[in-house]
């Protein structure tokens, strides 16, 4: 292949990978929280449950295609077997940027290497709770941890010392809570966050190891 070439190939699959993203992979993602939304105001019929959970596997599965196939698009690996080292630069780079006190730990069973849909949109969920404990938290210290939530379920949880929430309910959810929801939705998972009043703020994700059918996806009552 001559260079030229190689470089018309290189700018169509780039495209593609784009308009993949932009078009297909966005209205997928708010189908499955429409979808999600849907079954809120479903609870109790089983039956109709039951179908959405199915539409929703699809739906992530079709997703996770879309991802393998940007990945190999754009000729990129993922970060499904670095993530930790990426997590522990990204919290090194917070503490410098911010001072405050960040820690990093990784529970025992913690997997070496994550879907690398899993790995993205864990990352992510990190990188805006992080943000918000700069910007709204006033506090001195935060951990994240990394956690073997459940046999089946992994966590990531960020949790800061600072001021904790503000409990207003008339306030509208920010992009960015609303943006760490759809992630674990995706996933197929949960988010829970708690501030007990004035110690602090705890954002927890906890989603399945593996893409798994939505049978198997209620997450157990454990303490985390
Ligand atoms: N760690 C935190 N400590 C205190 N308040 C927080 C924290 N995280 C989020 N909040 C509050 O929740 C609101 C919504 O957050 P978010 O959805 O990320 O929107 P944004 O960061 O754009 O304001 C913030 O404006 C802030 O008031
Ligand atoms: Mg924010």
């Amino acid at each position: 292949m001559s260079v030229r070439q190689a470089a018309l190939e290189h700018d169509i699959k780039q495209l593609l990978a784009r308009e993949l993203h932009d078009r297909v992979a966005q209205t997928l993602t708010s189908m499955l929280v429409e979808l999600e939304n849907f079954k809120a105001s479903q609870v109790g019929r089983k039956s109709v449950l039951l179908e959405v959970d199915g539409l929703q596997d699809s739906t992530r599965g079709v997703l996770n295609e879309l991802r393998a196939l940007f990945y190999e698009l754009r000729g990129e690996e993922g970060i499904g077997d670095s993530f930790v080292d990426k997590v522990r630069v990204l919290i090194a780079r917070f503490h410098e940027k911010t001072s405050i006190e960040a820690h990093l730990s990784v529970q025992r069973g913690w997997p070496a290497s994550l879907r690398p849909q899993t790995a993205l949109n864990a990352y992510r969920i990190i990188e805006e709770a992080l943000a918000n404990v700069r910007m709204h938290s006033g506090a001195n210290a935060v951990r994240v941890a990394l956690k073997r939530y459940s046999f089946s379920h992994l966590a990531v949880q960020v949790k800061d010392d600072g001021r904790g929430l503000d409990t207003d309910e008339s306030r509208p959810l920010g992009l960015g809570m609303v943006g760490m929801r759809e992630r674990v939705v995706i996933l197929g998972g949960e988010l829970r966050i708690d501030s007990n009043g004035g110690h602090g703020t705890s954002v927890l994700a906890i989603f399945p190891k593996d893409l798994i059918s939505s049978q198997d996806l209620l997450v157990p009552e454990v303490s985390a």
